[in-house]
């Protein structure tokens, strides 16, 4: 049995997210936590919301509220939304804890007394309006590389490119679009990262299972050659920028920038975690080499804008504090989900977001749909067409109507119970070889983390069950030979819970119902060995079964039509 630490990015506090950003990180870090869980592993899947920064206090006041309840509130909901979306987090913390603020300056102080840290005077936008620092999303203005006109200070949303407000052209701020402005000199803390250039770059070459995304972002930092990076801002909301409850002199109006808190929070989350379970020690076992992280796998999920964050900024946080700290082992970074090619935009009513889904459909239908078509090679687009096909067919067609012809006829004929009666033969023997095959394909996807090709797998899988019905043809046998009808039964009821219990990772409610209906109890559902040999009379002969209630409607073209009315669609 290994050990397991999952986490994916945290996600921004402000705002509900869109599919694109579940499918991009959560999503995929709660299949893998699922499939490596089924496969008798000890998992840790670790989330938590971002709540510093900008952002957030950008949109409290907004709201008109103060930062700490909008963000108690907003945590809320995305809580809520993320269990509406049975995202299996062990634990699902806060980065405005106690525990990442502790943390967070803990290691500033390490840093610090590795050579690594130092006070720099450097120009910022002051807005004499407001009477203050406007520090990355408080100014905007023109791109200077684009000139794209509504870039904000710490990333133009145009080209992509990271920006520093200093450099905007035309800048206004963002809370009063005053445009008097200036440029004053403010005090910060400098992460000397290009230090760090030897150390990160010898940790990223021998980091022999980084996918390729990722590493490439990573030797393209590399080259370039690391910057260093201010790790305080002129804001009130944030971290204080304090050891062991003093503040540090002339820090008393600043807070940590929120890149440098947010990734702590991982661990953070962990030992919120811990906390919660009553064993104060637990995170250690995660994190700390020394007392026994060292055989822990960890795995991160995220989008391809946070891989540099991950393999560079952070890393050298972790490296840098020469403390023994667990580093990430395999980073899964994806593409964008796009909404028809374009943007997923709240204003302009195009998307779908979490909360929304869920009001429309069944949650399986969007984790199937999302992880069918997961952007792993390039950015997938979702289009009402492609989710209302993959629905359709994969789910009510393959798999719905696969468990229900057989459970139905089951009962009808065979009273319910698993025949006993018949002996296997060739059409059989074809499954069984079928399955073995395909099952070892789609075990290596999973190891791979190759979603789109676990998801396709797993649909080629049930489609061999119905090829194999077609040719065993039960319902015809039954007339002569009730024996042999017998056996097709028997080997159908042994596919429907082998499908169910594939289908566990990706949509995990509907499985349960199928296996549910077949009464396999819990300690065997765990995923199959592909060598072993019986996998098509695992269930024991008798056993009662009922079909389980319709598993998948079909999406109706008055539904897509509709939809795509409310939140965008092709044209
Ligand atoms: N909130 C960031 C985003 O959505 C991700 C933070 S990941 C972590 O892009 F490293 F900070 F945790
Ligand atoms: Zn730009």
């Amino acid at each position: 049995m290994a050990r397991i630490l999952i986490t994916s990015a945290l996600p921004y506090i402000n705002g509900i997210k869109h599919l694109g950003n579940l499918a991009g990180s959560m999503l995929p870090a709660d299949v893998y936590a699922r499939f490596k869980r089924l496969q008798g592993h000890e998992v840790l899947y670790i989330c938590a919301t971002d709540e510093h920064g900008t952002p957030a206090e950008l949109a409290a006041q907004k709201d008109g509220v103060p930062v700490q309840a909008y963000c108690d509130e907003q945590h809320e909901i995305q809580r809520a939304a993320g269990e509406g979306f049975t995202l299996s987090y062990d634990h699902f913390g806060r980065s405005s804890s106690a525990q990442n603020a502790a943390l967070t300056q803990h290691f500033a102080h390490v840093l610090e007394e590795r050579g690594l840290l130092e006070e720099r005077t450097e120009k910022q936008v002051y807005s004499i309006d407001d009477g203050r620092f406007l520090p990355d999303r408080y100014v905007e203005g023109t791109c200077p590389h684009c000139d794209f006109e509504k870039a904000r200070g710490d990333q133009c949303d145009n080209c992509g490119r990271l920006l520093d407000p200093v450099e905007l052209k035309n800048p206004y701020s963002a809370v009063s679009g005053s445009t008097n402005i200036e440029i004053r000199d403010t005090t910060h803390l400098y992460l000397l990262q290009s230090k760090m250039q030897d150390d990160i770059r010898e940790w990223v070459e021998a980091s022999t299972e980084w996918p390729q995304l990722a590493k490439s972002i990573a030797l393209k930092w590399l080259d370039e050659g690391l910057q260093d990076r201010a790790i305080t801002r002129d804001l009130s909301w944030g971290i204080p920028v304090a050891y062991e409850g003093k503040v540090r002199e002339g820090f008393e109006d600043k807070v940590f920038y929120v890149w440098f808190d947010a990734p702590i929070e991982y661990i953070g989350a962990t030992q919120e975690y811990s906390e919660k379970l009553g064993k104060p020690e637990e995170w250690e076992r995660w994190w700390r080499t020394d007392k026994g992280a060292d055989d822990v796998t960890y795995v991160q999920f995220m989008g391809k804008d946070n891989v540099a964050f991950h393999t560079v900024s952070f890393p050298v946080t972790m490296i840098g504090s020469r403390e023994p700290w667990k580093l990430v082992d395999r980073l899964k970074a994806f593409n964008w989900v796009t909404w028809y090619g374009g943007k997923f935009s709240t204003s302009m009513n195009r998307g779908v977001f979490m909360d929304q889904a869920l009001e429309l459909l069944p949650v399986d239908y969007w984790r199937w749909y999302l992880m069918a078509n997961a952007p792993e090679g390039s950015d997938a687009a979702f289009t009402w067409e492609g989710f209302q096909a993959a629905v359709n067919s994969d789910l009510a067609n393959v798999l719905g109507n696969f468990v229900n012809r057989i459970t139905k006829y089951c009962k009808s004929k065979f009273d319910g119970q698993l025949p006993a009666a018949g002996t296997p033969g060739e059409d059989e023997a074809w499954m069984e070889a079928e399955l073995k095959t395909r099952l070892k394909t789609l075990m290596q996807h999973y190891e791979e983390m190759e979603f789109r090709k676990a998801a396709a797998e797993t649909r080629a899988i049930w489609a061999a069950g119905n090829e194999y019905l077609t040719r065993a043809e039960p319902w015809v046998k039954y007339k002569n030979d009730v024996d042999a009808a017998a056996v097709g039964v028997r080997t159908g009821l042994n596919l429907v819970a082998l499908f169910g219990i594939l289908a566990q990772p990706f949509i995990p409610t509907a499985a349960a119902k199928i296996l549910d209906a077949l009464g396999i109890p819990e300690e065997n559902r765990k995923m199959p060995n592909p060598d072993d040999d019986n996998l098509l009379d695992a269930l024991p002969h008798g056993m009662k079964i009922s079909p389980p209630d319709v598993l998948f409607s079909k999406i109706e073209d008055a539904q897509v039509a509709e939809w795509t009315k409310r939140f965008g669609g092709g044209q």
